[in-house]
């Protein structure tokens, strides 16, 4: 078992939280975000774009 395991994930959703502070993620390819999630999805034919968050 890696002991690494829980500061990755540490690391990694204290990342995303950052990210979404000021970014918002829309799907551009591959799926739509407001459509249910297709039981297979390719990887390599799905891309994810930041844009600037929305002011409140
Ligand atoms: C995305 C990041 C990481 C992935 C995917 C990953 C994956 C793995 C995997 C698959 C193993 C083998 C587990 C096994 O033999 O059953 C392992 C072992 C290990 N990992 Fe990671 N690891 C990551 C990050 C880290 C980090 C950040 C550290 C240290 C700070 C770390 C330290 C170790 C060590 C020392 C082992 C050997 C454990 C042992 O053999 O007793 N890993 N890791």
């Amino acid at each position: 078992m890696c002991p690494g395991q829980n500061l990755v994930l540490l690391l990694t959703s204290a990342t995303l939280a950052a990210l979404l502070e000021e970014r918002e993620v829309h799907a551009v390819g591959g799926f739509e975000a407001s459509r249910p999630l297709p039981s297979v999805l390719d990887p390599f034919g799905s891309s994810l774009q930041l844009r600037p968050a929305a002011a409140d």
